[in-house]
């Protein structure tokens, strides 16, 4: 079975509801009647309604760009995954790297919201990549067969099946600097291998591995044309209708 791609907007910290909500009325009549791929778009929490409303009809999803392990409780400024689903959205991203950079996300807190997310029936986008200086020491294999170990620790294979994880190489975001298409499926063969090893052959078969760094309208196609590679986690490039449409129907 071929795994069917999927395109998704990570808008960080841009955009208000009126912003995003002129997003999306541009965004939909440009990838009118594209069914190759899913998309995803997920915005800052005070944008994700007015987002779930403007796409409804369409095949468009949205998601959080971080959601909290805890059911609920005394946790100032964190989103809970039923609020998620309260709104009406449906994927999360998890352990992004400037989630892991600015706030201390650690690979355990990962594998805590996996399982919450996984537990909520929402699609969870876990984020994984090395940093410059580990790749330069011959280290990204290491580096991401142990953020996956962590991350998956006590998920069975049967719970695993709507995983999707973004291979984010953290030298990558937001720097103009994008991997090869070589050495982006080198790390998705690692990453499927070591897949493989912890939840089996079929899930790996199967798991959607998302490109994530500096993708561009100019790059979108030398990356994702790569069998290897099912989509892409897009930041700068996707805040603009039609340069995200442009990577969408690469
Ligand atoms: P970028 O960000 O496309 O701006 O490099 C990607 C991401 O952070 O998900």
């Amino acid at each position: 079975m071929p795994r069917k791609s999927l395109i998704a907007a990570n808008w960080k910290m841009y955009k208000t509801p009126a912003e995003s909500k002129a997003f999306v009325e541009a965004f939909l009549p440009l990838v009118a009647g594209h069914t190759r791929d899913e998309i995803a778009l997920f915005p800052s929490v005070t944008s994700l309604a007015t987002v779930v409303e403007a796409v409804k009809g369409s095949a468009i999803a949205a998601g959080l760009q971080n959601m909290h392990f805890a059911e609920e409780g005394a946790y100032t400024g964190e989103t809970s995954a039923t609020m998620l689903k309260a709104v009406g959205a449906t994927h999360t991203l998890i352990g992004h790297s400037e989630r892991r950079q600015y706030f201390n996300e650690t690979d355990v807190i990962v594998n805590k919201k996996l399982h919450t997310a996984l537990k909520h029936g929402i699609i969870p986008v876990v984020c994984v990549g090395e940093h410059l200086h580990e790749r330069e020491a011959g280290l990204t294999s290491d580096v991401l067969c142990t953020q996956l170990k962590i991350a998956f620790e006590g998920v069975s294979a049967e719970a695993a099946t709507p995983i999707v994880i973004a291979y984010e190489p953290v030298w990558a975001i937001g720097t103009g600097k994008t991997a090869t298409p070589e050495m982006a499926v080198e790390a998705h063969k690692t990453i499927r291998n070591q897949v493989a090893e912890i939840l089996g052959e079929e899930v790996a078969e199967a798991l959607r591995i998302l490109y994530g760094g500096s993708v561009k309208p100019d790059n979108a196609c030398d990356l994702m044309c790569q069998a290897e590679i099912d989509g892409a986690l897009v930041g700068g490039a996707s805040l603009k209708p039609d340069s995200f449409a442009a990577i969408v129907k690469y």
